[in-house]
């Protein structure tokens, strides 16, 4: 066998690569404007362009940490000396860009990393002007980086006795304002020796803020595919299993010995603490919303509290998360089946399913794996036969994703909306039959324009669609521009003319929401509002032959419906089943939530945990509901952050026929 570098590879080194791809994520995102930072270019040997949703997964680290950093420094009073330690500092240029900016007055600034990534560190400044020029008196005494107020110090700090003399080498005050701070760097370690850290820390520093950005709840699907991520890059996350929510981590600290400590995730910290959001338009194209907040959901700050900088923790963080992470609880679980049929035709999401009788389904477009085993926008379609017992491949032109296919009384296909990429939209739509595994276009239109000027509904995609009594009615939805709507249009079947709806009530403009039939009436639940929050609302619309208008209800639940978007759903009787979706403010996503219309009340049903082997993603996905009321859950899944791409392989069968309807 030849031994290559990857052989001789110690986890130290793993770890201290996790470093080099970080910066360039880093370098990226400033680069392409979410975050001012002229220094991390000084790092990298060339910016390579990252994914938009990896720029906002580093965008949101890079502010979270900002903020850490700037508000420690208002806290100190600028006449007290105060002590920045940033724990496994790699490349970041934080010291670089406080300076530059006149914050840090009175503080000294100190980095530890191992000696590989500090010599690294070292020649880079040294080759950079600009950097050096921030440093005062630059010099290397014991392999340390010294200076007036930068330290970058070569140290395993899980060697507590050397971290304590190298610091003390150093002019660190034990007394003075301190804050420790920690990205991305204590996951690698293992938990005891972080405890014994934590619990250094707290006993040394006796005026100190601990704060620590890490990845938490390992357990839901993003959280297997994040922590496989890892271990295959052999950085495993080592202790997400011991501190696998917030609760947890906040628990450590206290019994670490500090006085207070606040958590939370990166939604909430986006909601609260970011003034000025991201914009559409003017950074990256995005269209990711899913993985975005599964991202957000999965990365927590930590922080505690002690001594002279007790007071920090609510000047620091006013707002606090109400934190309900406990994963055990009292709700009914559904019994779930994985079907063996496993194919590549699965393998897709942001598709689109119709069912055309009791026993076939079409499934057409979303992006996923093609018969080469690449990624890609899909062509391919297929129908499922016999409840998920079989299924065969099916010719057809259309490849979009986010459209939608409703069934005609006659048996054609009406396909609406749509998009090819975020910018751009599907301006066509037609009516299609399902013949002899092909799915045959009868009659397209191309009049649906992305102007408002003529009559027809402006294209859109992660709309919703039905047919009540051979009326197309199209709700909601997204457009290039990333403005989302709020028209009830209808196509009438029979005439092809388009009719805009007058709606008693201005609903709230969505996407990625859900409209289902009940007794003749619309159900529209839940969607993301043009400012990306998530919709708890349920709406009844209702369509009468002799009213020129559309009457609007909100029916109230006690306690409130909980908030979901990407999700699919399905009425019987009374009951409408709510499968899967995203709800930023959860920590963990409910998968089922049956909705008892007549009655106002909901309860949610929870599913097993889906084996790391094959995690079950309930968003982006389709489902059907069979005669004998079971879900079939059909692809679903989403580019998981810098994790890769994640379809579910399997046709899910989750049954709710015997305890709940
Ligand atoms: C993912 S990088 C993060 C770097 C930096 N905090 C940032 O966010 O840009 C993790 C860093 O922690 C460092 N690290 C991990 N364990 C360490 C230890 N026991 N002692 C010193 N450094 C450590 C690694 O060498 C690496 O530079």
């Amino acid at each position: 066998m030849v031994l290559n570098k990857k052989h001789f590879k110690n986890n130290n080194v793993s770890v201290q690569e996790t470093n080099d791809s970080s910066i360039v994520s880093k370098a990226s995102m400033a680069q392409f404007g979410y975050f001012e930072d002229p220094f991390l270019q000084y790092f990298i040997k060339k910016v390579q362009r990252r994914s938009p949703l990896i720029h906002r997964g580093y965008y949101i680290r890079a502010i979270s940490i900002d903020y850490v950093l700037k508000t420690f420094l208002l806290n100190v009073s600028q006449e007290v000396s105060s002590q920045i330690i940033s724990l496994g500092a790699g490349f970041d240029s934080s010291f670089f860009r406080l300076k530059w900016k006149h914050l840090l007055v009175n503080c000294r600034y100190y980095e530890v990393d191992f000696p590989e990534v500090v010599n690294h560190k070292h020649i880079l400044i040294n080759n950079a002007n600009v950097l050096k020029n921030l440093i005062e008196d630059m010099a290397c005494v014991n392999n340390c980086i010294v200076s007036k107020d930068y330290f970058i110090l070569p140290c395993d700090f899980t060697d507590l006795p050397k971290l304590k003399m190298m610091l003390e080498q150093n002019n660190i005050d034990f007394s003075i304002p301190t804050l420790i701070f920690s990205e991305c760097v204590l996951s690698y370690v293992d938990y005891k020796a972080s405890e014994e850290l934590m619990k250094w820390i707290q006993l040394q520093f006796k005026n100190s803020q601990l704060s620590i950005y890490e990845q938490v709840y390992p357990h839901d699907a993003f959280g297997q595919i994040m922590v496989k991520h890892f271990s295959k890059l052999q950085s495993p996350l080592k202790r997400i299993d011991v501190l696998d929510t917030i609760t947890k981590h906040k628990d450590a600290l206290i019994y670490a010995g500090f006085d207070v400590a606040i958590g939370f995730d990166m939604n909430f910290f986006y909601e609260n603490y970011v003034k000025e959001k991201l914009s559409l338009s003017n950074l990256d194209v995005f269209d990711e919303y899913e993985e975005w907040h599964l991202k957000c959901s999965h990365y927590a700050l930590v922080s505690s509290f002690q001594g002279s900088c007790l007071n920090f923790a609510t000047s620091t963080f006013p707002k606090t998360q109400i934190i309900c992470d406990n994963l055990e609880s009292n709700n009914c679980v559904a019994p779930i089946e994985r079907l063996s049929l496993l194919s590549v035709l699965f393998k897709r999401f942001g598709h689109a399913c119709v069912k055309i009788s009791s026993d076939i389904v079409l499934i057409t477009g979303g992006f996923g794996v093609d018969f080469d085993n690449g990624h890609k926008k899909l062509s391919s379609a297929f129908v499922v036969r016999n409840n998920g017992a079989d299924f065969n491949f099916i010719k057809t032109d259309i490849k979009l994703m986010f459209h939608t296919m409703v069934l005609l009384d006659d048996g054609s296909i009406f396909v609406y909306g749509g998009r090819l990429s975020p910018v751009k939209p599907c301006c066509s739509y037609g009516l299609y039959k399902l013949e002899n595994d092909t799915l045959k276009p009868i009659q397209i239109f191309s009049n649906c324009s992305c102007s408002s000027e003529n009559s027809n509904p402006k294209c859109r995609w992660r709309h919703s669609a039905v047919n009540l009594k051979g009326n197309i009615y199209i709700f909601g939805g997204i457009c290039s521009n990333g403005n989302t709507f709020n028209d009830l249009v209808c196509f009438n079947s029979k005439t092809y003319q388009w009719k805009k709806e007058i709606l008693k009530k201005e609903l709230v403009p969505r996407h990625s929401h859900s409209m289902e039939i009940w007794k003749q009436k619309l159900l529209l639940y839940g969607g993301l509002n043009h400012e990306n929050k998530t919709l708890n609302t349920l709406n009844v619309l209702h369509i009468q032959d002799d009213e020129s208008e559309v009457y609007i209800d909100e029916i109230q639940f006690v306690p409130q419906l909980p908030a979901r978007y990407s999700h699919t759903s399905h009425v019987v009787d009374d009951l409408l089943v709510i499968v899967g979706g995203v709800d930023p403010s959860e920590h963990y996503q409910l998968p089922i939530i049956l909705i008892y219309l007549s009655k106002k009340v909901w309860q949610p049903l929870m599913l097993p945990i889906s084996s790391p082997e094959y995690p079950l993603m309930l968003h982006n996905h389709c489902s059907i509901l069979t005669s004998d009321n079971k879900v079939i859950v059909i692809g679903g899944g989403g580019n998981c952050f810098s994790f890769g791409t994640h379809f579910n392989e399997h046709l899910s069968i989750i049954d709710l026929s015997q305890k709940f309807l």
